[in-house]
């Protein structure tokens, strides 16, 4: 699949994102190595604390479905950089798909391209 297909997806999955307290709307498209994709987008609460970002959802839904393996997340939002996924989801990352490529975007068509294991030198691994 090509990024840009990703990236329409991670657009498609930003408009629910449930995003009243921050404003802040961000859609994620995570690819697995058959072809499937798993959209999410963020999910806030008026807890704070128990807001959910875009990329996490996206791959707890395809955990939860019983994917294992991962090729590639798109994660979109307006902003003036790209949206660079939070800590929390760089450790989901790690756990599950280090070698996962991590698309990163914006709306106005900016992108950076990492590997998830470059986002997160010396992760925690449970040792
Ligand atoms: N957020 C994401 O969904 N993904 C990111 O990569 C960065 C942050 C969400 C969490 C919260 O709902 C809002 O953006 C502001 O932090």
């Amino acid at each position: 699949m090509r990024r840009e297909e990703l990236l329409q997806d991670a657009i498609e999955a930003r408009e629910f994102a449930y995003a009243p307290y921050s404003n802040f709307r961000v859609g994620a498209a995570l690819l697995t190595r058959d072809g499937k994709v798993y959209k999410g987008c963020n999910i806030e609460n008026a807890a704070y604390g128990c807001t959910i970002c875009a990329e996490r959802v996206a791959m707890f839904k395809a955990i939860s479905d019983g994917e294992r393996a991962f090729l590639a997340i798109c994660v979109v939002a307006d902003g003036d950089v790209v949206c660079a996924p939070c800590g929390a989801c760089r450790q989901v990352m790690a756990e599950f798909a280090p070698d996962m490529m991590v698309i990163m975007a914006n709306l106005a068509g900016a992108y950076e391209i990492k590997m998830a294991f470059e986002l997160l030198p010396h992760a925690f691994r449970g040792k």
